[in-house]
This record gives structure tokens, C-alpha cells and sequence, in this order.
């Protein structure tokens, strides 16, 4: 990873796999990196904290595999995360986020992630206020805001996320902190600029992406 991948306001764009043609995995992969992607989005279900199944380690060590140099960013909707950091780091990962909802040791959590040597990340359903972070925020490296509830691709963007999102870049500005704003779920070419001045420095969308039929200019408009 290098210094710019973690520069607040510099907007990064992350393509969600979940939405790519798993039969030709590979060139997908390839193809969302040449066509200017900043990070890969990877979404670890496991069917019990979502009501979906996605893929686990061995498909993260996967696009490692395929996709050398981008950063692979592993967002775990699983029960019981701690269980399964040091596979995805062996796998590749490069950031690790993890839900609020789903640990109750959140400090053991965060500094087996850090201990690793992979940013964390915090993530929270739209349900879920952003007390539930007050006074850890300053622990991760990232905490990724959901727009959608979590478990499927191709939903729409829940309009009160906008809200969420400036609250919590205010916050982030006040205190100083390092930390990134992570938008995830129903991001588009017609929602992407209200989210962008709302203060997100990452933007996740997979659909927007993959069912796109140029992903370097949908990208570039994303990224505005
Ligand atoms: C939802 C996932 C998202 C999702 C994004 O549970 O965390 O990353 O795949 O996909 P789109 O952009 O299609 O909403
Ligand atoms: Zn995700």
C-alpha cells in the first residue's frame, strides 16, 4: 500500500467483486485495475450476521493472486470475525473491516488486526448510530458507513446515510483524525457527487461498476 491510498479527501474508488462476472474472474479483476480502480472491494458473508453466502480466504488469496499491486480491501460480515483475521491476512488482505455488531471484545479485535500489519477498519449497519463508534474512532483507519443493509449487491442507496456521512466527517474534522470515510452500498454516477461533498474519501459500488459498460469512465465519474 502506499501513502496515497491513505490521504483524506483524495477520493478512492472501490469496486464491490460481488458484482463482477465470476466466470471470467480473472479478467474482471485485471480489467476494473487497468481501468483506474484504487482499491478492491472484497465482501465476506457468512450467512449468519447476513442472510447471504459470498466466498471466504481462499478466494481473497485469489485476487491476490490475479491482481498483484491493488489493495485489497476485505469488509467481513461474519459472526465472530476475531476467528478468521489471521487467515485473511495470510490471504492478502491489506484492510481488514469488521462490523461493531458483531464483537464484543472490540479492543482484542482491533489490535490482533494491527498487530498484523493491516488497517483496520469499523463498520456499521444503517441502523446503527454512530454513538456505537464514540470514543474508538480514533483506533481504526478507516470505518465504513453501510448505505444498504448489508448481504446483497444491486440494492438502493438509503437517502438518510447522507446525514450519517456529514455527521461523521464533521467529527472526523473536528477531532483531526486520520481516520477514512468509507461509503458502501447503492453508490452511482447520479449519487456519487452528493456523497463526495458529504465528505466520503472512499466509495464502494460494485453494480455501478460491473454492469457498466466502460469501467474506466464510470470509475472516472465516480470519482468526479
Ligand atoms: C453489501 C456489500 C456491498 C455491495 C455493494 O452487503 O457490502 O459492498 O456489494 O454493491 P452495490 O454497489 O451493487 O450496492
Ligand atoms: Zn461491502
Amino acid at each position: 500500500m502506499s501513502n496515497q491510498d491513505l490521504i483524506r479527501g483524495k477520493i478512492k474508488i472501490a469496486p464491490s467483486v460481488l458484482a463482477c462476472n465470476f466466470e471470467s474472474l480473472k479478467d474482471e479483476l485485471l480489467l476494473v485495475e487497468k481501468s483506474g480502480a484504487d482499491w478492491l472491494h472484497l465482501d465476506v458473508m457468512d450467512g449468519h450476521f447476513v442472510p447471504n453466502i459470498s466466498f471466504g480466504p481462499q478466494f481473497v488469496s485469489t485476487a491476490r493472486k490475479c491482481c498483484v499491486d491493488i489493495v485489497l480491501d476485505v469488509h467481513l460480515m461474519i459472526s465472530h470475525p476475531e476467528k478468521m483475521i489471521d487467515e485473511f491476512v495470510d490471504a492478502g488482505a491489506d484492510i481488514i473491516t469488521f462490523h461493531i455488531e458483531t464483537v464484543s471484545n472490540f479492543q482484542e479485535t482491533v489490535e490482533k488486526i494491527k498487530s498484523m500489519g493491516v488497517l483496520v477498519g469499523i463498520s456499521l449497519n444503517p441502523e446503527t448510530p454512530l454513538e456505537a463508534i464514540n470514543g474508538i474512532l480514533d483506533q481504526v483507519d478507516i470505518v465504513l458507513l453501510m448505505s444498504v443493509n448489508p448481504g446483497f449487491g444491486g440494492q438502493s442507496f438509503i437517502p438518510s446515510s447522507i446525514n450519517k456521512i456529514k455527521k461523521l466527517h464533521s467529527y472526523i474534522e473536528e477531532k483531526k483524525l486520520n481516520t477514512l470515510l468509507e461509503v458502501d452500498g447503492g453508490v452511482n454516477i447520479e449519487n456519487a457527487k452528493e456523497i463526495r461533498e458529504s465528505g466520503a474519501d472512499v466509495l464502494v459500488a460494485g453494480t455501478a461498476i460491473f454492469r457498466s459498460e466502460n469501467y474506466t469512465k464510470t470509475i472516472s465519474l465516480l470519482r468526479g
